[in-house]
């Protein structure tokens, strides 16, 4: 019997520290302000997006939403950003992705101020991170460092075998656990007998995005295993990159979905934010 890591409850924990630095912000004249934009009408970015506004409202930071019809012009959307880089009430600005596919994502995310790139996405924060300087982390893998540290797994010599490679989660995890002087393997969809590696993992991060991939057979017993996938499954039901039912019995420590990483993403973001509002303190003293 594996123990749960309640993703609700510690994002709670985290939330109500961000809204005390909410509240003292506030005593020295400040409000946290986040922008996003929506590029488009896909429904799960919907989703995500809303989910992201009513978690800034729940907290007190400000949150603006910028709905940009799907044929915006990449240029349009470039002056948008760059209008929302020089304003002081703004400290993170978030455009959700996938975009439409005639803007390039990349130009979009560089275009976005390092100092207000509150999902950790630009070449800047990337190679921050990847240097161990201090930047924004990106969200996912931010919170999914929480989650261990909250759960009092130790990290230093143990081997984490992170499945996917992804710029949003896999490939800024292992770096992160890297930092943290655990052993990294990465793995992805070309990567041969898997199993032979996800079995010597002291964690495993399943990272994706396919239901219920991840079975007893890829487990060592007493491992920890974060499931960051969301997916749906023949019955239209939430589930994540990990049989739980499956799983659960032989690992020390497992991450439910729902109500295990995915709160811990937006708490991140809300983290991202409240910092990058401090900082402009910092900068005017
Ligand atoms: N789309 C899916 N996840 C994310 C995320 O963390 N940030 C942004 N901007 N878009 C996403």
């Amino acid at each position: 019997m594996a123990s749960i890591i309640n993703g609700k409850e510690i994002g709670q924990q985290i939330r109500q520290s961000i809204a005390d630095r909410v509240v003292k912000l506030k005593e020295q004249g400040v409000t946290a302000g986040l922008a996003v934009i929506l590029v488009g009408d896909n429904p799960a970015s919907q989703t995500y997006v809303r989910n992201k506004q009513k978690s800034c409202e729940a907290i007190g930071i400000y949150s603006e939403l910028i709905k940009l019809p799907e044929e915006t012009k990449e240029e349009e959307l470039l002056e948008h950003i760059k209008t929302l880089n020089n304003r002081q009430d703004i400290h993170g600005i978030l455009v959700q992705l996938p975009l439409p596919k005639h803007i390039n994502e990349d130009n979009v995310i560089a275009t976005i101020s390092p100092d207000k790139d509150v999902d950790g996405f630009s070449p800047i924060s990337v190679g921050k991170m990847m240097l161990g300087q201090d930047t924004f982390l990106p969200c996912t893998p931010f919170g999914v460092m929480k989650l261990l540290e909250f759960s009092g797994v130790e990290l230093a010599g143990k081997h984490a075998v992170i499945v996917g490679r992804s710029h949003i989660v896999g490939k800024p995890m292992g770096q992160l656990l890297l930092q943290k002087d655990a052993t990294v393997t990465y793995t992805h969809s070309k990567t041969k007998d898997l199993p032979s590696f996800t079995k010597q993992a002291d964690i495993l991060i399943a990272a994706v995005g396919r239901a219920n991939f991840i079975t007893s057979e890829h487990v060592k017993p007493d491992a920890v295993v974060i499931d960051v996938g969301i997916n749906r499954d023949e019955n239209n039901k939430l589930v994540g990159d990990v049989d739980f039912t499956d799983v659960e019995p032989i690992a020390s420590h497992i991450t439910p979905v729902p109500g295990g990483v995915g709160p811990m993403t937006i708490t991140m973001l809300l983290y991202n934010t409240v910092q990058s509002a401090e900082n402009t303190l910092q900068q005017d003293k």
